[in-house]
């Protein structure tokens, strides 16, 4: 690590002279709020990236730090993958985008359908975001209904009907049986009446809500390892229920994989043994490049056919380009079942050490998520649905110091509380590093009692 003036923090971005304080005043006069993307705001303002390498990260002061958050959970080999770089170094040097089809994207499509046991059929887009809006076309466009139901706080990109319900907060979410569909104000009034809001884990409300709804409901969207909720593992009763009381009403199930689908070699629903017709992928399936996908039955992919009517027409210019197909390729290919043990394995050293390091000062807290997916809450209230996570993460404003501290002490994890995604270049060194530096960021904080 670089030895800073900050007693051998990596700091140097907050001193009034930094690269990445003047880099911070010229991204304010020319972007809102000085970014394009709302989860890289740090307070007092972000650090910059200069370069990337497997684990590590370095700042444009030249202090290194070791990435756990991994371009929020999309990059799983880390930065510039050798496999991935020379796939794409070659790609680049003859021609990035055509008008024409090319070998790239079905290579890439058969090795996803190829892992996914339920998934026949697949079409790239450019982000999640559109792989989550093509999805809840598709099966508005299969069933011939037009409302979409979802989970109170879930995030899913930036579709309005997916986005609805993102903005729940104690002033606005209403009856926890009837949960308000909350709207930013950017978005149509009109889509309340289209997207029903549910609560996570309630077998019995959701019942209700969806058998009230059932002859319009074209899909219920959801998310089985959701971060909004605390990447809570899912009850298994309550993702089977959602299965069959959504096969019953005729209603497409549409899983949302583009974070949780690196929990395991297939996936997230594979893992609770449940299959949903419709399947939203992105983040690691594009390489460290942009990108989304959705997938599903053949019979129901098949409203994307132009031979069969074309219901859901799907355009974008970039869909399937060879950069991005080759990256996904490549990255896809090395995540092999041995590449999840390797994963598994950090995970389990890393969560026991916070649960120890946390412990021994009586602290509070759960370590959530799966796989090479962790969180944090400071908290020992059951945690159930978004509401009791909500309330855990409002009363844990420690959560933000500590992460803010880790930028201190080496380790890059999201700002707004304890999110960690590993990489498969890290080993248990890396991991050492991380709890040192949690142990030093809680003495440092003065939290819990050591
Ligand atoms: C569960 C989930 N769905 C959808 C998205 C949107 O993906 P993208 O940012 O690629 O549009 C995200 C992004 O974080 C996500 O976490």
């Amino acid at each position: 690590m670089n030895q800073t003036p900050h007693s051998q923090t990596t700091a140097r971005y907050l001193d009034e002279s930094s690269s990445s304080k003047q880099l911070w005043d010229r991204a304010l006069a020319v972007m809102p709020g000085g970014n394009s993307r709302h989860t890289v705001v740090m307070d007092p303002y972000p650090v910059y990236a200069v370069k990337g390498q497997g684990c590590r990260v370095w700042d444009v002061e030249g202090d290194e730090r070791i990435d756990f958050i991994n371009n929020y959970t999309s990059l799983i080999h880390g930065h510039s993958d050798p496999k991935v770089t020379a796939a794409v170094t070659e790609v680049i040097a003859n021609g990035t985008a055509f008008s024409l089809p090319t070998e790239r994207d079905i290579k890439l499509a058969e090795l996803l359908i190829d892992r996914v046991p339920y998934a026949q059929q697949l079409r790239f887009a450019n982000s999640g975001s559109e792989a989550v809006l093509l999805a809840l076309r598709a099966a508005r466009a299969a069933t011939g209904r037009s409302k979409i139901a979802k989970f109170e706080g879930c995030y899913h990109g930036i579709y309005d009907y997916a986005q609805a319900s993102d903005s729940s907060r104690p002033h606005n979410w209403g009856d926890p049986k009837r949960p308000t569909t909350t709207l930013e104000p950017s978005m149509a009034a009109s889509l309340a009446s289209d997207v029903v809001t549910m609560p996570w884990n309630d077998i019995e409300v959701c019942r209700a809500l969806i058998e009230d709804h059932a002859s319009e409901l074209a899909g219920v969207l959801f998310d089985p390892l959701p971060a909004a909720l605390g990447l809570l593992e899912p009850r298994r009763d309550f993702v089977h229920f959602l299965r069959e009381i959504t096969e019953r009403h005729g209603i497409m199930l549409v899983a949302d994989e583009v974070l949780s689908f690196r929990v395991d070699h297939a996936g997230a629903c594979t893992t609770y043994g449940i299959e949903p017709d419709l399947l939203a992928l992105g983040k690691i399936i594009g390489g460290g490049f942009p990108v989304g996908a959705v997938a599903g039955k053949a019979d129901v992919m098949a409203v994307f056919d132009h031979r069969d009517g074309e219901k859901v027409h799907h355009g974008g210019t970039y869909n399937g380009n060879p950069v991005t197909m080759v990256a996904g390729y490549e990255t896809m290919a090395q995540l092999t079942v041995d590449s999840f043990e390797h994963l598994e394995r950090l995970a389990a050293e890393l969560r026991e050490g916070m649960t120890r390091a946390l412990s021994d000062r009586s602290v509070a807290h759960r370590v959530t998520g799966r796989g090479s997916l962790m969180m944090v809450l400071l908290t020992d209230e059951e945690l159930t649905d978004f509401r009791s996570v909500a309330r855990a993460r409002a009363h844990s404003p420690q959560l933000a110091q500590i992460a803010k501290e880790m930028l201190h002490h080496g380790i890059l994890l999201g700002q707004r509380g304890l999110f960690l995604a590993l990489s498969t270049p890290m080993q248990s060194g890396e991991i050492e590093a991380f709890l040192r530096a949690f142990e030093q960021s809680l003495d440092a904080l003065g939290i819990g009692s050591a």
